[in-house]
């Protein structure tokens, strides 16, 4: 079986936040970030399955800053694990200083693509290998927040969610 890193899906999109897209408090609307966000997850799956890609759930957003509006904002996206069909992509949202070109982390999303064919069926992707610290971290937590979402969504009973049940029983 085939095996990729994380640095071959990587995918990074900057754009501005013009006004259209922002709430009245004049920051960025959520959606907005949600859809730029799956699609930057959406290359990245792509790029590591080399298949058709379909959202499968978004596992985790945070919105923990604002983004104002004329903000210079960038998606990274990667794949952080791959399972049979499924591929958990972790993106952070950088927002870069207009002066100093600093970037501060505005937000970190995580997401589920699920590799299908043709007719919509779902295909096996490579495997990934992770190469750095971080990534072997995330790496390393997918398979709990996938038998979370699995839970959540009613696809697997909570007594078979082996590892995420260590979770507690550790701490
Ligand atoms: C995603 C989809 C292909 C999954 O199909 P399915 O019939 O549930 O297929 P399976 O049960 O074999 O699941 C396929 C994989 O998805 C994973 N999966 C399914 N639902 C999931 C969820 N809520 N969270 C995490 N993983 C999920 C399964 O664990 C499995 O992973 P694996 O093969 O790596 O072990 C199907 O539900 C679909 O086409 N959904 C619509 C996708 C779409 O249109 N997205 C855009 C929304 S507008």
């Amino acid at each position: 079986m085939e095996t990729r890193t994380p640095s071959e899906s990587r995918t990074v999109m900057t754009d501005l936040v013009l006004p259209s897209e922002t709430n009245p408090l004049n920051n960025l609307f959520g959606g907005e970030l949600l859809a730029r966000m799956d699609r930057a997850a959406s290359i990245a799956a792509r790029r590591h399955s080399r298949r058709i890609v379909v959202t499968a759930s978004v596992n985790h957003v945070a919105f923990n800053r604002a983004v104002p509006l004329g903000s210079v904002v960038t998606i990274e996206a990667s794949v952080s694990r791959a399972f049979k069909s499924s591929m958990e992509i972790y993106l952070d949202v950088w927002i870069e200083d207009r002066e100093s070109r600093t970037r501060s982390k505005a937000n970190e999303a995580i997401y589920t693509f699920v590799a299908v064919d043709d007719t919509g069926r779902p295909v096996v992707v490579p495997c990934l290998e992770p190469e750095t610290p971080l990534e072997k971290q995330r790496f390393d937590a997918a398979l709990r927040r996938k038998q979370l979402s699995l839970v959540l969504a009613g696809k697997m009973r909570p007594e078979e969610a082996t590892e995420l049940k260590a979770l507690f029983e550790d701490h």
